[in-house]
């Protein structure tokens, strides 16, 4: 196995007496990357991180976490890598503090070491000031770094989050992904599930997309958007005719930055490699084959695009929340 590789997952799936909650999933994890298990909820992302951190025995396939199988070398794996739930039972009387004092007993982490770590820890996540707080009076985006402060204690080289920003306001979120990023540059692999786009788009280095128990797709935000097509410009012609519109097209398709026109009624769908380049000269040919443009607009692929390219439907329709074990 190659050094590089933080995470390989073969042919693993999970069933749940008759239900197939993932089946059949194959792919690999770099180390230092983030990647993003994307979809919607049901769609199998917690269990696929369960058996990762080794708290579910899958039911067929096999996964390694650097080089140690998640079955066989379970006291290994668990050495190595570091967890946030999607809920951790925040205890109702203990302070933020005392969680991490708590935490860092189970992992047998020597006293003084383990102070040195939860100040540092504290620090990293903006709690000094409330650390000596009862944790259950924290808001929402406090217990959340006060659970990734958890994911942490242990040092680990890998760090996996589930759902990290869940119901957070935006200002709590984008701190959450200030963290991640921070973590991501100092060597740390994370892996993580979202259910939200934006969070996969601007956070994850690669993401596989989840739907079904089935992974659709895997590769950078990036790459999958560009996947598509590129971008598009749909323009309406006033009182467009046939020979008009064929005479725009023709004009077009030897612009090097012109990938496909296509036309429909009285619209031309243009796609192009940069609409930057391609607008003022898409005009300037329209002006020239006495094309009078009614509506220009323009469509950049997004996330959204390629969820729905990929799996035939929107990510949005809520799913059934579901109890976990
Ligand atoms: N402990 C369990 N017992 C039975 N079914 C479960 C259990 N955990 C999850 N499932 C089912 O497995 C499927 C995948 O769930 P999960 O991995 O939690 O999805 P996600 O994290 O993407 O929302 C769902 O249909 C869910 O109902
Ligand atoms: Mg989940």
């Amino acid at each position: 196995m190659s050094s590089s590789l933080a995470i390989e997952v073969t042919g693993l799936g999970k069933t749940y007496g008759t239900l197939r909650a993932i089946e059949d999933l194959s792919f690999t994890i770099t180390k230092g990357e983030v990647f993003g298990l994307l979809g919607p909820n049901g769609a199998g992302k917690s269990t696929t991180l369960r058996i990762l951190i080794t708290l579910l025995r899958p039911t067929t396939g096999r996964a390694t976490v650097l080089g140690h199988d998640v079955v066989q070398d379970a006291a290994k794996v668990r050495g190595l890598i570091g967890y946030v739930p999607q809920e951790r039972a925040i205890d109702r009387f203990l302070t933020g503090r005392e969680h991490l004092v708590l935490l860092g007993h189970l992992y047998h982490l020597p006293k003084l070491e383990a102070q040195e770590r939860i100040k540092n820890l504290l620090k990293l996540v903006e709690l000094e000031d409330h650390a000596d707080r009862i944790a259950k009076t924290y808001s929402g985006g406090m217990k959340r770094k006060l659970d990734i402060a958890c994911g942490l204690l242990p040092n680990p080289q890998l760090l996996f989050l589930d759902e990290p920003t869940l119901g957070l306001d935006v200002q709590s979120r984008l701190r959450i992904w200030d963290y991640i990023r921070g973590l991501r540059d100092q060597g740390i692999t994370i892996v993580m599930t979202t259910n939200y786009l934006e969070e996969a788009d601007l956070l994850c280095d690669r993401l596989a997309i989840f739907d079904e128990g089935h992974i659709r797709v895997i590769g950078s935000p990036k790459e999958l958007k560009a996947g598509l097509g590129g971008d598009s410009l749909s323009l309406t012609i006033h009182n467009a005719r046939p020979d008009m519109l064929e005479r725009l097209s023709a004009g077009l398709k030897p612009l090097p930055f012109i990938r496909e026109t296509r036309t429909k009624d009285n619209v031309i769908h243009v796609k192009v490699d940069s609409p930057e380049k391609s607008l003022p000269a898409v005009l300037e040919i329209a002006s020239r084959v006495d094309c009078q443009v009614e509506t220009i607009e323009y469509h950049r692929p997004r996330l959204d695009d390629v969820f729905v390219a990929y799996t035939g439907h929107a990510m949005k329709g809520e799913f059934p929340e579901v109890e976990s074990e």
